[in-house]
Protein backbone atom coordinates (compact mmCIF):
# COMPACT_ATOMS: atom_id res chain seq x y z
CA UNK A 1 0.00 0.00 0.00
CA UNK A 2 1.23 3.37 -1.25
CA UNK A 3 2.02 5.95 1.92
CA UNK A 4 0.42 9.21 1.61
CA UNK A 5 2.91 11.84 2.51
CA UNK A 6 2.06 16.04 2.54
CA UNK A 7 4.61 18.61 2.04
CA UNK A 8 3.87 22.18 3.43
CA UNK A 9 5.90 25.31 2.60
CA UNK A 10 4.78 29.10 1.51
CA UNK A 11 7.95 28.86 -0.91
CA UNK A 12 6.84 27.27 -4.26
CA UNK A 13 9.80 27.55 -5.70
CA UNK A 14 10.85 24.72 -3.18
CA UNK A 15 7.64 22.66 -3.28
CA UNK A 16 9.03 22.36 -6.77
CA UNK A 17 12.28 20.99 -5.70
CA UNK A 18 11.05 18.81 -3.25
CA UNK A 19 8.34 17.67 -5.73
CA UNK A 20 11.52 17.10 -8.44
CA UNK A 21 13.88 15.47 -5.96
CA UNK A 22 11.20 13.42 -4.81
CA UNK A 23 9.84 11.75 -8.18
CA UNK A 24 11.87 8.69 -8.11
CA UNK A 25 9.79 7.92 -5.08
CA UNK A 26 6.07 8.06 -6.58
CA UNK A 27 6.19 4.39 -6.81
CA UNK A 28 6.34 3.70 -3.00
CA UNK A 29 4.44 7.24 -1.70
CA UNK A 30 1.18 9.28 -3.22
CA UNK A 31 2.64 12.91 -2.63
CA UNK A 32 0.51 15.88 -2.14
CA UNK A 33 2.13 19.52 -2.33
CA UNK A 34 0.57 22.80 0.13
CA UNK A 35 1.70 26.41 -0.28
CA UNK A 36 -0.14 27.35 3.54
CA UNK A 37 -1.22 25.88 6.25
CA UNK A 38 -4.45 26.57 5.35
CA UNK A 39 -4.12 24.71 2.95
CA UNK A 40 -3.31 22.22 4.14
CA UNK A 41 -5.90 21.79 6.54
CA UNK A 42 -8.18 21.63 3.39
CA UNK A 43 -6.42 18.86 1.89
CA UNK A 44 -6.42 16.63 5.11
CA UNK A 45 -10.03 17.46 5.80
CA UNK A 46 -10.72 15.39 2.30
CA UNK A 47 -7.57 12.55 2.29
CA UNK A 48 -5.95 10.75 4.90
CA UNK A 49 -2.17 11.52 5.24
CA UNK A 50 0.17 9.20 7.08
CA UNK A 51 3.02 11.98 7.08
CA UNK A 52 3.57 15.58 7.36
CA UNK A 53 6.94 17.11 6.61
CA UNK A 54 6.09 21.28 7.08
CA UNK A 55 8.50 24.35 6.88
CA UNK A 56 8.44 26.45 10.06
CA UNK A 57 8.07 29.58 9.02
CA UNK A 58 4.72 30.36 7.13
CA UNK A 59 2.55 33.63 7.10
CA UNK A 60 -0.58 33.37 8.74
CA UNK A 61 -0.44 29.96 10.04
CA UNK A 62 3.11 28.63 10.58
CA UNK A 63 4.56 25.38 10.84
CA UNK A 64 4.24 24.86 14.46
CA UNK A 65 0.59 25.56 14.65
CA UNK A 66 -0.17 23.80 11.85
CA UNK A 67 1.62 20.50 13.61
CA UNK A 68 0.06 21.53 16.84
CA UNK A 69 -3.81 21.35 14.95
CA UNK A 70 -2.94 17.92 13.63
CA UNK A 71 -1.38 16.46 16.80
CA UNK A 72 -4.78 17.18 18.52
CA UNK A 73 -7.28 16.40 15.07
CA UNK A 74 -5.33 13.43 12.72
CA UNK A 75 -3.08 12.19 15.85
CA UNK A 76 -2.20 9.27 14.13
CA UNK A 77 0.10 11.39 11.55
CA UNK A 78 4.13 11.20 11.49
CA UNK A 79 4.82 14.79 12.04
CA UNK A 80 8.09 16.54 10.99
CA UNK A 81 9.13 19.80 10.75
CA UNK A 82 11.90 21.32 7.66
CA UNK A 83 13.60 24.40 9.77
CA UNK A 84 15.38 26.79 8.11
CA UNK A 85 16.65 29.98 10.36
CA UNK A 86 14.18 29.33 13.33
CA UNK A 87 14.46 31.30 16.24
CA UNK A 88 15.37 29.96 19.72
CA UNK A 89 11.75 31.09 20.88
CA UNK A 90 9.94 29.18 17.94
CA UNK A 91 12.37 25.72 18.14
CA UNK A 92 11.08 25.85 22.13
CA UNK A 93 7.19 26.10 20.93
CA UNK A 94 8.36 23.38 18.69
CA UNK A 95 9.73 21.03 20.96
CA UNK A 96 6.16 19.57 21.92
CA UNK A 97 4.19 18.96 18.44
CA UNK A 98 6.84 17.98 16.42
CA UNK A 99 8.14 14.56 16.13
CA UNK A 100 11.49 15.27 14.52
CA UNK A 101 12.67 18.14 13.09
CA UNK A 102 15.21 18.72 9.77
CA UNK A 103 17.84 21.12 8.73
CA UNK A 104 16.75 23.17 5.47
CA UNK A 105 18.39 22.57 3.16
CA UNK A 106 17.48 18.86 3.31
CA UNK A 107 19.12 16.52 0.88
CA UNK A 108 17.06 13.57 -0.86
CA UNK A 109 18.28 10.81 0.91
CA UNK A 110 17.92 12.47 4.32
CA UNK A 111 14.49 13.41 3.80
CA UNK A 112 13.42 9.70 2.11
CA UNK A 113 15.62 7.66 4.98
CA UNK A 114 13.76 9.90 7.34
CA UNK A 115 9.64 9.42 6.26
CA UNK A 116 10.65 5.64 4.99
CA UNK A 117 11.87 5.10 8.44
CA UNK A 118 8.65 7.16 10.07
CA UNK A 119 6.52 4.66 7.81
CA UNK A 120 8.02 1.72 8.15
CA UNK A 121 7.36 2.47 12.18
CA UNK A 122 3.75 2.07 10.97
CA UNK A 123 4.82 -1.74 10.25
CA UNK A 124 5.38 -2.22 14.32
CA UNK A 125 2.45 -0.92 15.54
CA UNK A 126 -0.69 -1.50 13.26
CA UNK A 127 -3.89 -0.47 15.29
CA UNK A 128 -4.52 2.72 14.71
CA UNK A 129 -5.74 3.49 17.99
CA UNK A 130 -2.42 2.63 19.64
CA UNK A 131 -0.78 4.52 17.22
CA UNK A 132 -3.04 7.66 18.23
CA UNK A 133 -2.16 6.70 22.03
CA UNK A 134 1.63 6.95 21.28
CA UNK A 135 2.11 9.76 18.97
CA UNK A 136 -0.21 11.95 21.45
CA UNK A 137 3.12 11.57 24.06
CA UNK A 138 4.79 15.04 24.04
CA UNK A 139 6.83 13.94 27.00
CA UNK A 140 6.89 11.36 28.94
CA UNK A 141 6.09 11.53 32.71
CA UNK A 142 8.90 11.25 35.37
CA UNK A 143 9.32 9.92 38.89
CA UNK A 144 8.06 12.63 41.09
CA UNK A 145 11.33 12.65 43.44
CA UNK A 146 13.31 12.90 40.90
CA UNK A 147 11.33 15.52 38.90
CA UNK A 148 11.36 17.59 41.99
CA UNK A 149 15.30 17.14 42.86
CA UNK A 150 15.74 18.01 39.52
CA UNK A 151 13.66 21.44 39.58
CA UNK A 152 15.20 22.52 42.87
CA UNK A 153 18.90 21.95 41.63
CA UNK A 154 17.76 24.15 38.57
CA UNK A 155 16.33 26.77 40.42
CA UNK A 156 19.96 27.37 42.55
CA UNK A 157 22.08 30.05 41.35
CA UNK A 158 24.94 27.78 41.43
CA UNK A 159 23.47 24.87 39.90
CA UNK A 160 25.88 22.39 39.01
CA UNK A 161 25.68 20.81 35.70
CA UNK A 162 27.18 16.95 36.90
CA UNK A 163 24.24 17.38 39.09
CA UNK A 164 21.41 18.14 36.55
CA UNK A 165 22.67 15.44 34.52
CA UNK A 166 23.02 12.81 37.04
CA UNK A 167 19.31 13.43 37.54
CA UNK A 168 17.96 13.37 34.10
CA UNK A 169 20.30 10.04 33.06
CA UNK A 170 18.78 8.16 36.37
CA UNK A 171 14.99 9.03 35.11
CA UNK A 172 13.62 6.60 31.92
CA UNK A 173 11.16 9.43 30.90
CA UNK A 174 13.71 12.54 30.60
CA UNK A 175 16.01 10.38 29.14
CA UNK A 176 14.07 9.86 26.34
CA UNK A 177 12.77 13.32 25.64
CA UNK A 178 16.83 14.92 26.14
CA UNK A 179 17.67 12.61 23.33
CA UNK A 180 15.47 13.12 21.26
CA UNK A 181 16.11 16.51 21.57
CA UNK A 182 19.42 16.78 21.65
CA UNK A 183 19.23 14.57 18.62
CA UNK A 184 17.14 17.28 16.49
CA UNK A 185 18.47 19.22 13.62
CA UNK A 186 17.49 22.20 15.99
CA UNK A 187 20.78 21.69 17.49
CA UNK A 188 22.52 21.16 14.24
CA UNK A 189 24.51 18.15 16.32
CA UNK A 190 27.51 16.82 13.89
CA UNK A 191 26.65 12.83 15.38
CA UNK A 192 24.36 11.28 17.46
CA UNK A 193 24.62 11.41 20.61
CA UNK A 194 22.83 8.35 23.05
CA UNK A 195 24.40 9.12 26.17
CA UNK A 196 22.12 11.28 28.56
CA UNK A 197 24.74 12.93 30.28
CA UNK A 198 27.09 13.96 27.71
CA UNK A 199 23.39 15.57 26.13
CA UNK A 200 23.34 17.86 29.06
CA UNK A 201 26.25 18.91 28.54
CA UNK A 202 26.05 19.25 25.24
CA UNK A 203 22.59 21.93 25.32
CA UNK A 204 24.68 23.40 28.25
CA UNK A 205 22.76 24.33 31.78
CA UNK A 206 20.86 27.68 29.95
CA UNK A 207 19.33 25.68 27.73
CA UNK A 208 18.47 23.20 30.11
CA UNK A 209 17.24 25.19 32.81
CA UNK A 210 14.66 26.91 29.64
CA UNK A 211 13.90 23.70 28.50
CA UNK A 212 13.02 22.46 32.25
CA UNK A 213 11.33 25.15 33.93
CA UNK A 214 9.65 27.24 31.02
CA UNK A 215 8.94 24.86 28.01
CA UNK A 216 8.50 22.29 30.91
CA UNK A 217 9.68 19.45 28.76
CA UNK A 218 9.58 17.35 31.72
CA UNK A 219 6.00 16.25 33.58
CA UNK A 220 6.06 14.86 36.92
CA UNK A 221 3.72 11.34 37.23
CA UNK A 222 0.95 11.95 38.67
CA UNK A 223 -0.46 9.38 40.36
CA UNK A 224 -1.46 6.48 38.04
CA UNK A 225 -5.12 5.39 37.85
CA UNK A 226 -3.05 1.85 38.00
CA UNK A 227 -2.69 1.31 41.69
CA UNK A 228 -0.13 -1.88 40.81
CA UNK A 229 2.47 0.32 38.89
CA UNK A 230 5.75 1.73 40.50
CA UNK A 231 7.92 4.45 39.13
CA UNK A 232 10.56 3.58 41.54
CA UNK A 233 10.46 -0.36 40.69
CA UNK A 234 10.20 0.59 36.45
CA UNK A 235 13.83 2.57 36.92
CA UNK A 236 15.29 -0.20 39.70
CA UNK A 237 14.99 -2.96 36.85
CA UNK A 238 15.99 -0.32 34.01
CA UNK A 239 18.44 0.72 35.76
CA UNK A 240 19.85 -2.81 36.64
CA UNK A 241 19.27 -3.80 32.49
CA UNK A 242 21.41 -0.57 31.63
CA UNK A 243 24.48 -2.00 33.73
CA UNK A 244 23.84 -5.65 32.64
CA UNK A 245 23.42 -4.75 29.35
CA UNK A 246 26.49 -2.94 28.90
CA UNK A 247 28.15 -5.23 30.75
CA UNK A 248 27.63 -8.12 28.70
CA UNK A 249 28.25 -6.14 25.42
CA UNK A 250 31.85 -5.41 26.93
CA UNK A 251 32.46 -8.92 27.83
CA UNK A 252 31.30 -9.53 23.75
CA UNK A 253 32.57 -6.63 22.10
CA UNK A 254 35.70 -3.97 22.93
CA UNK A 255 32.83 -1.70 20.64
CA UNK A 256 32.94 1.28 23.14
CA UNK A 257 29.31 3.02 20.78
CA UNK A 258 27.62 -0.44 20.93
CA UNK A 259 28.44 -0.58 24.99
CA UNK A 260 26.55 3.15 25.06
CA UNK A 261 23.65 2.27 23.24
CA UNK A 262 23.68 -1.00 25.12
CA UNK A 263 23.12 1.09 28.30
CA UNK A 264 20.62 3.05 26.94
CA UNK A 265 18.40 0.58 25.09
CA UNK A 266 18.64 -0.80 28.57
CA UNK A 267 17.48 2.08 30.70
CA UNK A 268 14.72 2.49 27.69
CA UNK A 269 13.60 -1.09 27.25
CA UNK A 270 10.39 -0.25 28.96
CA UNK A 271 9.24 2.89 28.32
CA UNK A 272 6.29 1.18 26.86
CA UNK A 273 5.14 -0.13 30.51
CA UNK A 274 5.03 4.01 31.11
CA UNK A 275 3.37 5.02 27.99
CA UNK A 276 0.83 1.95 29.28
CA UNK A 277 0.87 2.72 32.93
CA UNK A 278 0.18 6.42 32.29
CA UNK A 279 -1.93 6.80 28.91
CA UNK A 280 -4.28 3.53 29.65
CA UNK A 281 -4.04 2.73 33.04
CA UNK A 282 -7.31 0.62 33.02
CA UNK A 283 -5.81 -1.68 30.39
CA UNK A 284 -2.37 -2.38 32.00
CA UNK A 285 -4.45 -2.84 35.04
CA UNK A 286 -6.28 -6.05 32.83
CA UNK A 287 -3.48 -6.97 31.50
CA UNK A 288 -1.52 -6.91 34.83
CA UNK A 289 -4.64 -9.06 36.31
CA UNK A 290 -5.01 -11.30 33.48
CA UNK A 291 -2.85 -14.09 34.49
CA UNK A 292 -5.80 -14.61 37.05
CA UNK A 293 -8.39 -15.93 35.23
CA UNK A 294 -5.69 -17.21 32.49
CA UNK A 295 -2.90 -19.20 34.05
CA UNK A 296 0.36 -20.25 33.48
CA UNK A 297 -0.17 -17.19 30.79
CA UNK A 298 3.03 -14.45 30.25
CA UNK A 299 2.62 -10.67 31.01
CA UNK A 300 3.62 -10.01 27.30
CA UNK A 301 0.75 -12.73 26.14
CA UNK A 302 -1.83 -10.91 28.46
CA UNK A 303 -0.96 -8.07 26.43
CA UNK A 304 -0.89 -9.48 23.35
CA UNK A 305 -4.52 -10.57 23.60
CA UNK A 306 -6.09 -7.24 25.30
CA UNK A 307 -4.09 -4.86 23.29
CA UNK A 308 -2.90 -6.59 19.94
CA UNK A 309 0.66 -5.59 20.49
CA UNK A 310 3.32 -5.64 23.34
CA UNK A 311 4.74 -2.72 25.68
CA UNK A 312 8.18 -3.33 23.45
CA UNK A 313 6.59 -2.43 20.43
CA UNK A 314 4.61 0.35 21.59
CA UNK A 315 8.14 1.54 23.64
CA UNK A 316 9.85 1.03 20.34
CA UNK A 317 7.29 3.43 18.28
CA UNK A 318 7.34 6.06 20.38
CA UNK A 319 11.26 5.92 20.10
CA UNK A 320 11.35 5.62 16.41
CA UNK A 321 9.07 8.94 16.25
CA UNK A 322 11.09 10.73 18.39
CA UNK A 323 14.03 10.08 15.97
CA UNK A 324 16.39 7.58 18.48
CA UNK A 325 18.96 5.43 17.04
CA UNK A 326 17.73 2.25 14.89
CA UNK A 327 19.73 0.06 16.79
CA UNK A 328 17.93 1.47 20.20
CA UNK A 329 14.93 1.36 18.11
CA UNK A 330 15.54 -2.35 17.55
CA UNK A 331 16.72 -3.07 20.90
CA UNK A 332 13.29 -1.94 22.43
CA UNK A 333 10.92 -3.02 19.75
CA UNK A 334 12.31 -6.98 20.20
CA UNK A 335 13.81 -7.59 23.71
CA UNK A 336 11.31 -10.22 24.36
CA UNK A 337 11.65 -11.91 21.24
CA UNK A 338 14.95 -11.36 19.38
CA UNK A 339 14.12 -14.21 16.51
CA UNK A 340 11.69 -11.35 15.20
CA UNK A 341 14.73 -8.85 14.26
CA UNK A 342 15.84 -9.77 10.52
CA UNK A 343 19.88 -8.95 11.82
CA UNK A 344 21.33 -12.18 13.06
CA UNK A 345 24.71 -10.16 14.36
CA UNK A 346 25.85 -8.90 17.86
CA UNK A 347 24.06 -5.45 18.78
CA UNK A 348 22.61 -3.97 21.53
CA UNK A 349 18.97 -5.98 21.13
CA UNK A 350 21.13 -8.62 21.83
CA UNK A 351 23.01 -7.63 25.30
CA UNK A 352 19.41 -6.04 26.33
CA UNK A 353 17.41 -9.28 25.82
CA UNK A 354 19.97 -11.30 28.12
CA UNK A 355 20.03 -8.31 30.66
CA UNK A 356 16.26 -8.74 31.01
CA UNK A 357 16.48 -12.01 31.75
CA UNK A 358 19.28 -11.75 34.21
CA UNK A 359 17.83 -9.29 35.86
CA UNK A 360 14.09 -10.99 36.01
CA UNK A 361 16.64 -13.73 37.83
CA UNK A 362 18.30 -11.70 40.25
CA UNK A 363 14.99 -9.48 40.85
CA UNK A 364 12.77 -12.85 41.15
CA UNK A 365 10.68 -11.36 38.93
CA UNK A 366 9.63 -8.00 37.61
CA UNK A 367 6.24 -7.10 39.83
CA UNK A 368 5.71 -4.14 37.13
CA UNK A 369 6.28 -6.82 34.23
CA UNK A 370 4.69 -9.75 35.35
CA UNK A 371 6.08 -13.22 35.42
CA UNK A 372 10.43 -14.05 34.79
CA UNK A 373 11.36 -13.06 30.79
CA UNK A 374 12.56 -16.05 28.91
CA UNK A 375 15.62 -16.63 26.85
CA UNK A 376 15.44 -16.73 23.16
CA UNK A 377 17.73 -20.24 23.04
CA UNK A 378 17.14 -20.17 19.06
CA UNK A 379 18.60 -16.93 18.71
CA UNK A 380 21.27 -17.06 20.99
CA UNK A 381 22.51 -20.47 19.60
CA UNK A 382 22.60 -18.91 15.98
CA UNK A 383 24.97 -15.90 17.03
CA UNK A 384 27.25 -18.89 18.47
CA UNK A 385 26.32 -17.36 21.74
CA UNK A 386 24.79 -20.31 24.09
CA UNK A 387 28.15 -21.47 25.59
CA UNK A 388 28.60 -17.56 26.44
CA UNK A 389 25.20 -17.16 28.46
CA UNK A 390 25.87 -19.46 31.31
CA UNK A 391 29.60 -18.01 32.23
CA UNK A 392 28.20 -14.51 31.68
CA UNK A 393 25.10 -15.31 34.13
CA UNK A 394 28.32 -16.21 36.67
CA UNK A 395 30.02 -13.67 35.90
CA UNK A 396 27.13 -10.79 36.20
CA UNK A 397 24.30 -12.49 38.76
CA UNK A 398 26.96 -13.57 41.07
CA UNK A 399 28.14 -10.25 42.19
CA UNK A 400 26.06 -8.09 44.43
CA UNK A 401 23.05 -6.33 42.55
CA UNK A 402 24.69 -3.55 40.67
CA UNK A 403 22.65 -0.87 41.93
CA UNK A 404 19.64 -1.40 44.85
CA UNK A 405 17.77 1.46 44.03
CA UNK A 406 18.63 3.91 41.53
CA UNK A 407 17.05 6.75 43.34
CA UNK A 408 19.41 6.42 46.30
CA UNK A 409 22.94 5.80 44.13
CA UNK A 410 25.11 8.04 44.30
FE1 LIG B 1 9.94 -5.69 28.70
FE1 LIG C 1 12.15 -5.45 31.33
Amino acid sequence: MKRQILFVDDDSNLLQGLRRMLRPMRTQWEMAFANSGQEALEMLSRSRFDVIVSDVRMPLMDGVELLTHIQKHYPHMVRILLSGQTSSEKIFDAVGPAHQYLAKPCDAETLKATIERACALGDLLSDDNLKQVVSRVNTMPSCPSLYLQLRDELAQEDASIEAVSHIISRDVGMTAKILKLVNSAFFGLPRHISNPGEAVLYLGLETVKTLVLGVQIFQQLENSACQKFSCDTLLTHSLLVAEYAKKLCQLATGDTRMQEDSFTAGFLHDVGILILATQIPELYQQILSYGETHLGSSFVEAERDILKATHAEIGAYLLGLWGLRNSIVEAVAYHHNPSRNIGQTLCPLVFVHIANVFADEVHNGYPVEGSHSQLDAGYLGRLGLADSVPIWREQLTCVSPVTANPLEAE
